[in-house]
């Protein structure tokens, strides 16, 4: 039996983030959007790729939610995206409006499915998601940490002229300016990054990397990244249906994990049929505990505008 997993905003990571999923072959797509015409019209252009790529899954678009009944995983992507000059946190309130609608028609029609936000700010919107279902903290889940890992592992292997593959890393916190690239325990072929690139050099690579979205708007002027972020969703989505039990950095609500209470995060996760199986602990320095305590205080105060509104 095949998987089915719902996409919903059918923009430039929903539809990225549907073609990843649909050309697996392994589950049927649903692909929903406001904009009548738009899922449908995706849906059909991409279920003609098919028989060229020899995939027989099903993809359908739609504006209301029945056809996504019973959906394994929904990912949301529904929203704005930001303008060059725009922080993440421009989009809080009117994004937190759409991800608090939609979510009540997943929970309505896939209430046990496991949800994956990738709305922005990232952090505060999988809060309000978590919020508005009901779900338990282990089925709802925010894609960023794979993201923001991608573009510093990107960096480091353009810098050491090495394949990405053998640079091992992890950025932590939250999907913003003060997200935590970790140096202590990034390696390179199993060599610490701090004895191959020196510090000066290090801290322009992870300033880069925390850039990393803004360098891409400001480049496209419309619109933000959407390749990298739907690879991102894409490996949680198969994670979760093939129940592969991975570590991957993922925004997850924290109870005390990384001394964080009541807070979504990126940490280190086991990720798997049962949504967030573990939260893993790593060893930060003290430098790294900072900042990661800094970067949650900057999310609590997101949280407590959207309490306000
Ligand atoms: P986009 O503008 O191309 O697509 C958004 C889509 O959402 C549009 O098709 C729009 O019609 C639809 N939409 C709006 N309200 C809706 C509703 N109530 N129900 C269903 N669909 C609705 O934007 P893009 O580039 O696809 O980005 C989507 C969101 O993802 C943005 O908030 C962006 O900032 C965020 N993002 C987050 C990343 C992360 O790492 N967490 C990475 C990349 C983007
Ligand atoms: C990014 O980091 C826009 O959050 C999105 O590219």
């Amino acid at each position: 039996m095949k998987f089915k997993v719902t996409v919903v905003g059918s923009g430039f990571v929903g539809a990225t983030t549907a073609q990843r999923v649909f050309e697996t072959g392994y589950a049927d797509v649903v692909l929903v959007d406001i904009v009548e015409g738009k899922p449908q019209g995706i849906a059909l252009d991409m279920l003609e790729s098919g028989p060229v790529i020899g995939t027989d899954a099903q993809v359908t678009g739609a504006n209301t939610y029945e056809k996504t009944a019973n959906s394994d995983v929904v990912v949301i992507t529904a929203g704005l995206p930001r303008k060059p000059g725009m922080s993440r946190d421009d989009l809080l309130l009117t994004n937190m409006k759409i991800v608090g609608s939609v979510t009540e028609e997943v929970a309505k029609y896939s209430p046990n499915s496991i949800i994956i936000v990738v709305s922005n700010p990232l952090d505060a919107m999988v809060q309000h998601a978590l919020h508005v279902s009901g779900f338990s903290k282990e089925r709802v889940i925010g894609m960023a940490g794979i993201l923001d890992t991608a573009r510093f592992r990107t960096f480091l292997s353009q810098e050491l002229n090495v394949s990405v593959t053998n640079v091992s890393a992890y950025v932590l916190g939250g999907h913003g300016d003060t997200m935590v690239p970790l140096i202590g325990s990034t390696t390179v072929g199993g060599v610490p990054v701090a004895k191959l690139i020196n510090s000066d050099r290090l801290e322009e690579i992870v300033q880069r990397t925390r850039d990393g979205g803004a360098e891409i708007v400001s480049l496209l002027k419309t619109g933000s990244a959407y390749y990298a972020p739907s690879a991102a969703v894409a490996q949680m989505v198969e994670a979760i249906l093939l129940d592969r039990k991975e570590i991957l950095p993922c925004a997850a609500y924290l109870e005390g994990e990384y001394g964080i209470r009541g807070l979504y995060a990126g940490v280190p996760i086991k990720l798997g049929s049962r949504g967030v199986e573990e939260i893993i602990e790593v060893e930060l320095t003290d430098t790294e505990s900072a900042a990661l305590q800094a970067s949650a205080d900057s999310v609590q105060e997101l949280v407590e505008i959207m309490a306000k509104a």
